[in-house]
């Protein structure tokens, strides 16, 4: 098939694109670079480098390519940013998208998988977290991602399109193959922050709180691997072609890591000491979050196989030791 992959430079964007490719499929990358990367660009797959915002750009990448599908993974994704500049999430992720579905209708592309999150439920009202745990987010970003979903919801019935939405819990790790060279500019989240640490990027981190109704204090988090988030990809469009069916389901490991146990297991990893310092509780932080991916594993046939915390920590520990920062 013929596969457009918008994002397709990022974090995980590129992942998506290498297993795609992997699968022998033929696969275009549409990217403004704005925080995706060229060395996470592949010689087998087109680049178009263009803009979501650019509507007839977008309309011609979308035409050029007979694509019998897109995956959408373009979007700003700092939920703490999205509270300071909501102006941005909207451009970037409601108007980008809805620039992505007309082109796509005007285009003929039917069929979208669309990079949603855990960020659309918001504060636990129970664990572990399943499709039908109410969606009511805590920050803006997360309203945009349960936005988007609502919009992929009426074009299916309005212009007959299908969709996965699949909600990403903590994303982390890179490439098993260690095919992904680019790394995350300005990370915020844990597992970059703790790897920039260990190599000295950082001189220490911190910790946010040591103080939350858990075993040893620190917030719970289920990770899933990067190659994980992007096989489940690979796995939806099939579904969706075939069964001819929107899906929207968790994609998770099922299994809760500490930060304290995500740090320890990174100084045993890389060998380094990482100087953490606990400081107080970063706002909007849930103690827990964790989900059931049962849907995932009963649609798509689909389960985490590199989610497990060494395998994370080690292919991140990997991915930095090439480090390839700051190349654009
Ligand atoms: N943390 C630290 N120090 C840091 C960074 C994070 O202690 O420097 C802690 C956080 O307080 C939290 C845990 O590590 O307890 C994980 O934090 P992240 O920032 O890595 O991830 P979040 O759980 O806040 O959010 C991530 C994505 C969201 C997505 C969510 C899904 O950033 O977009 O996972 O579960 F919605």
């Amino acid at each position: 098939m013929n596969i457009l992959i918008i994002g397709g430079a990022g974090y995980i964007g590129s992942h998506v694109t290498a297993e795609f490719l992997g699968s022998g499929h033929n696969c275009a990358v549409f990217d403004n670079l704005s925080s995706g990367l060229r060395e996470n660009l592949f010689p087998q797959a087109g680049f178009i480098h263009g803009d979501i915002h650019d509507y007839s750009g977008l309309l011609n990448a979308m035409k050029s390519g007979s694509f019998n599908a897109l995956v959408h993974l373009a979007a700003s994704k700092a939920a703490g940013e999205s509270m300071l500049n909501p102006e941005k999430y909207s451009r970037n992720n409601i108007i980008g998208t809805l620039n992505i579905l007309n082109a796509a209708c005007e285009a003929g592309i039917k069929n979208i998988v669309f990079s949603s999150s855990a960020a659309v439920y918001g504060e636990p009202q129970y664990l572990p977290i399943d499709e039908k745990h109410p969606a009511m987010p805590e920050n803006y970003y997360g309203f945009t991602k349960l936005e988007i979903e609502k919009f992929l919801f009426w074009y299916e019935k309005i212009k007959n399109i299908r969709y996965a939405a699949l909600r990403y819990f903590n994303a982390a790790g890179y490439d098993v193959k260690g095919r992904i060279k680019g790394l995350e500019q300005n990370p915020a989240n844990l597992i970059p922050v703790i790897m920039e640490t260990a190599c000295g990027i950082r001189k220490e981190m911190q910790i946010f709180g040591n103080d939350y109704d858990t075993p040893d204090g620190t917030c719970i988090r289920d990770y899933v691997h990067a190659g994980d988030l992007a096989s489940a990809h690979t796995f939806a469009l099939d579904y969706i072609m075939k069964n001819d069916r929107s899906i929207t389901v968790n994609l998770a490991s099922e299994k809760g890591y500490s930060v304290t146990e995500v740090l320890e297991t990174a100084r045993k990893v890389t060998g380094r000491n990482i100087s953490a310092n606990i400081t107080g509780r970063r706002s909007g932080d849930p103690a827990k979050l964790y989900a059931s991916s049962a849907l995932a594993r009963e649609l798509l046939g689909w389960k985490a196989k590199y989610s497990d915390i060494e395998t994370l920590i080690k292919t991140s520990w990997a991915a930095y030791q090439g480090l390839t920062i700051n190349s654009k």
